[in-house]
């Protein structure tokens, strides 16, 4: 029969712990913040309403199908293993700019990387059912990287369009942006996490934990919008400001932000009157 324990000690407190220093969050983004770091990722959930979900679908299949008439056909896209994938958005309908800017997401990039991070990457998946696709094997964003850092060197924002239920569910490697080589398989069997999300959640993570995207079994397409953000120093595969021609580059931030301050230029005297028209900083004498 169990006894009473008479003690003015209590233990029984679900934090109490043998510790001298202990961390504290006080906000909704530090213990974001507290569990990327240690983990690699963070859910945050509810960001878009249902007419912004349902603009954002429409919007993704009709950037689509554009960028399949420009490139002369989806067998292109196949032959590339581009298929199912809308690239650089905002380029093509000025609500995905507030969709790459939210302030939740960038609150924990800022905390993560520093000040200076660029915008890399808007894309959207298509996840058509029973359709093969290149995120289906695990990867890390940053593919064939295989470094850690002290702090991010790029972060993604997974913005869930379409509801991601158990049975087609992110998978996840949590931790692994902390090790260089992907693990091994018992590892992944063991440690494998999915991570289901309503439409409308964001998965915020840094971009070299390991992941997969789910095959989808459902008779629906499941589309996502990853975003990447990287340091400064990684150059952008598709130059958004050639696309956007000078759009956005009067906002200090967003001048920053969408790469016209990191453009590479064709000669050095390009390069030199590019500093000349886009002053960064103002010297002065000591
Ligand atoms: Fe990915």
């Amino acid at each position: 029969m169990a006894q009473d324990v008479k003690s003015d000690l209590n233990f029984g407190d679900q934090y109490s712990a043998w510790v001298n220093e202990r961390h504290i969050t006080d906000t909704e983004e530090d213990v974001y913040v507290e569990q990327i770091k240690s983990l690699g990722y963070a859910i945050i959930e509810d960001n878009y309403d249902a007419s912004d979900l349902k603009f954002i679908r429409k919007n993704i299949d009709k950037i689509y199908a554009r960028q399949v008439d420009e490139i002369g056909g989806e067998h292109h896209l196949t032959e590339i293993g581009d298929a199912n994938i809308a690239r650089q958005l905002l380029a093509y309908d000025d609500f995905f700019l507030d969709c790459a800017t939210n302030e939740k997401v960038l609150g924990i990039v800022r905390r993560l990387m520093g000040d200076y991070f660029v915008l890399y990457q808007q894309t959207a998946n298509l996840h058509k059912p029973g359709v093969v696709h290149t995120t289906h094997p695990w990867h890390r964003d940053l593919t064939f990287w295989h470094y850690t850092s002290s702090r991010p060197l790029a972060m993604t924002a997974l913005h869930v369009i379409d509801d991601y239920t158990d049975d087609c569910a992110l998978k996840i490697l949590p931790a692994t942006h902390l090790r260089e080589d992907f693990p091994s398989n018992a590892y992944v069997d063991n440690n494998a996490v999915k991570v289901s999300a309503k439409a409308g959640t964001i998965i915020v993570f840094n971009s070299m934990m390991f992941h997969r995207a789910p095959y989808n079994y459902s008779n629906e397409v499941k589309r996502s919008m990853p975003h990447f953000y990287t340091m400064h120093l990684i150059r952008q595969e598709i130059s958004l400001p050639r696309i956007l021609g000078g759009k956005w580059s009067h906002d200090p931030f967003l001048r920053r932000f969408l790469g016209y301050d990191i453009m590479s230029q064709d000669s050095v005297v390009d390069w030199r009157l590019e500093k000349l028209s886009n002053k960064r900083k103002t010297l002065k004498a000591h």
